[in-house]
This record gives C-alpha cells, sequence and structure tokens, in this order.
C-alpha cells in the first residue's frame, strides 16, 4: 500500500458530515443556523482548533474578494471560517477522498458553496496553472508528507509573484519520536516530522523569502498542559474532533499533547513571500 493509500485510509470513514451536523444539531437546535462559528468545534483538524487558525488568518491577512489556497484543507472548516471572516474565496485541496465529500455538504449546509470549493488532489500535484492564487496557506499537512521539497515548490508555482504562503505545523522535537498513535499517523510510516532547522531550510529552497519565522512552542506549552488536563479530568466535550475522526481521536489527542509537553514534538508558524 502506498503512503498515499494509508494517509487517506487513516483519516477517512463514511458519513462524516451527516455525523457532525446530527451532533451539532443535537446541541444547539433544529432551526439554528449552521455557521463556521458553530461547526468550528468539530472541523479545523488540528492542534488548538480554531484558536490556531485565527492566528494563522491574522498573518496571512487575505483581502476581500482574493484567491486564496488551502492545502490539505481536510473537511473545510479553516476554509470556511477563514471566507467568512476575510471575504475571500477559498479553494480547498485534499486527499481524502471522504473528507472532501463531507467539506462539500458542510459548505452547502452553512451557504458557503460560493466562497469555498475543494477538489481532492495531491498537495505534490495541485491542479491549478502556475500563478493562479493570491495567497496559499497549510495546516498540519506537511506531516504526512516526505517529499518537502515537491510540496513546497508546488505552493511556490500556483502563487502569483509577491504572493504569501501561511503555514502551521508540527516539527521535530529533540525528546525522539512523538507517541504513537497520533492525529495525523497510525505510526512512524506515515509521519514525516521535520526538525525547526529542515523547515526553515526546505522552505527557502524553493524560493520562498521567510517574512517570519516563529517556534510556537513555549507559547502554547501552558494551553497544551492545561487542555490534557482537562481531558484527563473532565472527559471530551460533547463537540470534538471524535465526531469526525471516531473514539480513537481521543488517544490521538492526549499523545500530541503529551508529545509538545515532553518536547517530542515542536509547533511553528511560517509566513514566506513568493518573489516579485
Ligand atoms: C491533520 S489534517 C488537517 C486538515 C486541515 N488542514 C485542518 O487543519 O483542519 C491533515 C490533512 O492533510 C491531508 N493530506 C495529507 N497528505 C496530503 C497530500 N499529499 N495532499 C493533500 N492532502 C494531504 C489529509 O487528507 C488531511 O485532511
Amino acid at each position: 500500500m502506498s503512503v498515499s493509500e494509508r494517509v487517506e485510509g487513516h483519516y477517512g470513514s463514511e458519513g462524516i458530515a451527516q455525523r457532525i451536523l446530527a451532533a451539532l444539531r443535537a446541541e444547539i437546535g433544529p432551526a439554528a443556523p449552521v455557521t463556521p462559528d458553530a461547526l468550528a468545534p468539530l472541523d479545523h483538524f488540528h492542534g488548538r482548533g480554531v484558536l490556531a487558525t485565527r492566528e494563522l488568518a491574522a498573518m496571512l491577512d487575505p483581502k476581500p474578494g482574493e484567491a486564496v489556497l488551502d492545502i490539505g484543507c481536510g473537511i473545510g472548516g479553516p476554509a470556511r471560517w477563514i471566507a467568512d471572516k476575510f471575504g475571500c474565496r477559498v479553494t480547498g485541496v485534499d486527499l481524502t477522498h471522504a473528507f472532501i465529500q463531507a467539506a462539500e455538504a458542510l459548505n452547502a449546509a452553512a451557504g458557503m458553496s460560493g466562497k469555498v470549493t475543494v477538489r481532492r488532489a495531491s498537495a505534490l500535484d495541485l491542479p491549478f496553472p502556475a500563478a493562479s492564487f493570491d495567497r496559499a496557506y497549510s495546516q498540519n499537512v506537511v506531516m504526512n508528507i516526505a517529499d518537502k521539497a515537491k510540496f513546497y515548490s508546488e505552493a511556490y508555482r500556483v502563487l502569483r509573484p509577491g504572493g504569501v504562503l501561511a503555514l502551521s505545523n508540527g516539527a521535530s522535537g529533540a525528546g525522539g519520536p512523538p507517541y504513537f498513535p497520533v492525529p495525523w499517523a497510525e505510526s512512524a510510516e506515515t509521519s514525516f516530522l521535520s526538525t525547526i532547522e529542515e523547515t526553515r531550510q526546505d522552505i527557502a529552497a524553493a524560493g520562498f523569502a521567510i517574512l517570519r519565522f516563529h517556534d510556537t512552542t513555549d507559547d502554547i506549552r501552558a494551553q497544551v498542559a492545561g487542555q490534557r488536563r482537562r481531558i484527563e479530568t473532565e472527559g471530551y466535550p460533547k463537540l470534538g474532533l471524535h465526531v469526525l475522526i471516531g473514539e480513537r481521536m481521543k488517544t490521538y489527542q492526549l499523545n500530541s499533547l503529551r508529545s509538545v509537553e515532553d518536547g517530542r514534538m515542536r509547533m511553528v508558524e511560517v509566513l514566506a513571500r513568493k518573489a516579485g
């Protein structure tokens, strides 16, 4: 089985949008509108959820009407949230077919199909001509990708000259490998964490000028520890990523939080610009 097949097998399942909408309806009632904010506990599939998306979006700073690409969009939570808050048009691509199906259904449920479009595609072979987008971003995707050079060079190719790329990713820590399984991988076979310094080098090697490069691990350590303690003492909230992924998400999330706390994983935020 190829890495792509394993990755897709790890993430995908049947009936994702139906599960999410049923859980949301049970919480907010049958008549309440399905908005990007209401969906946020369920559809931002990365550590610290919508909080991390808000920080990434502030760095990306998209303008109304701009064309923005989400590389590895998952079920489209960040794309809907950013399109809603900033008035830009977001195109998402993702490898996992079940995620693209769910993204389409959730775009429709939130009345956002005109602002957010999604396509099933690999980040390593983006189905767009050169210079198609004003801005691009990617959250917790490159951790599944061995060929970093191809990932960053594809992002570079589809940006217009002067376009910017915002990234928020996990990187390897000095304390050893993460505690598997984690949200992005069952095992080391589909987990490809670079060091912080390798991340910087890979982005620069694609031709980007690095505008901001920040290891956020120390800033978020207290939040991470608080989140782990809350889960361990109070359990999981009704609306969480376990609705998307299943009960196994609880183990994944605790392992991921512990990996950050124990120095086995670091988090990095980057803003980079294409020349021109
Ligand atoms: C942890 S999820 C993050 C999803 C989304 N960025 C978010 O923050 O909600 C990682 C995503 O990367 C996608 N992915 C992994 N490898 C990919 C590739 N080669 N091309 C496109 N998407 C990929 C997976 O399908 C999954 O949706």
